[in-house]
């Protein structure tokens, strides 16, 4: 039986809706209450929070899954990148109020001490130690975009899509980061011993993402 780990919340619907068009058995994933664990014909899902698919994945537990590039980021655990299904793509951005602009692009010393409020505090590492900057990272777990707004921190490290949510909380975009969308992924085990069953997964749901609107 090869495991698949499915991220829930905002992308599993991308993610279901992928393997119903792929062609893998689908009929139970369609309403899967509040099961974790949906075994069909061969293939055992497990429904995770999507923090947490890149460890299912990286300690072996599931052979293969769909991930937010922001998540596999922020993990760093080794993972073989598969697929890059082009759904959810999204922008990982720095954003504060406009009045921040000016020292974005500065010299990196005028971002030293900067407090930046992220979910993705390894992301932001990076971002702000590539330019140079020791900046003051605040791990939130969401609404991220209250602490500039209550002066918690300065600006904030976080994913956009639609931008609505900067909008309506008076922020920009200062800098791009990356963009992210959503992966298959597989375990360095299963790609070594299963490797043709992990290649016509794969084969099906890309020729799914040929098919799929973004
Ligand atoms: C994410 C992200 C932003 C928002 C961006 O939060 O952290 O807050 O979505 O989306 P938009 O550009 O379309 O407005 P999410 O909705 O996952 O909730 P959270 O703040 O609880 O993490």
């Amino acid at each position: 039986m090869l495991t698949i780990a499915l991220p829930t919340g905002r992308v599993f619907s991308q993610a279901a809706e992928l393997i119903r068009r792929a062609g893998l058995p689908s009929k139970e994933l369609s309403s899967p209450g509040r099961r974790l664990v949906i075994e069909e014909e061969g293939i055992r899902y497990i429904l995770a929070k999507p923090t947490d698919v890149p460890l299912y994945v990286g300690y072996g537990t599931a052979d293969l899954a769909f991930a937010g590039g922001d998540v596999l980021l922020e993990s760093g655990m080794p993972l073989v990148e598969l697929l890059d299904t082009e759904q959810g793509r999204c922008s990982v951005v720095v954003a504060g109020p406009p009045s921040l602009s000016c020292r974005f692009h500065g010299h990196a010393s005028e971002l030293m001490g900067m407090k930046v409020a992220t979910k993705y505090p390894r992301i932001a590492d990076n971002y702000f130690s590539s330019r140079g900057a020791q900046v003051d990272i605040l791990h939130l777990h969401g609404s991220i975009e209250l602490a500039p707004k209550l002066g918690l921190a300065d600006c904030i490290l976080d994913i956009v899509q639609t931008g609505n949510t900067l909008r309506a909380n008076f922020l920009e975009i200062l800098e791009e980061v990356c963009t992210v969308s959503l992966r298959l992924v597989g375990s360095r085990k299963s790609i070594a011993f299963r490797w043709p069953e992990v290649r016509e997964i794969r084969r099906k749901i890309e020729e799914a993402v040929k098919e799929m609107p973004l």
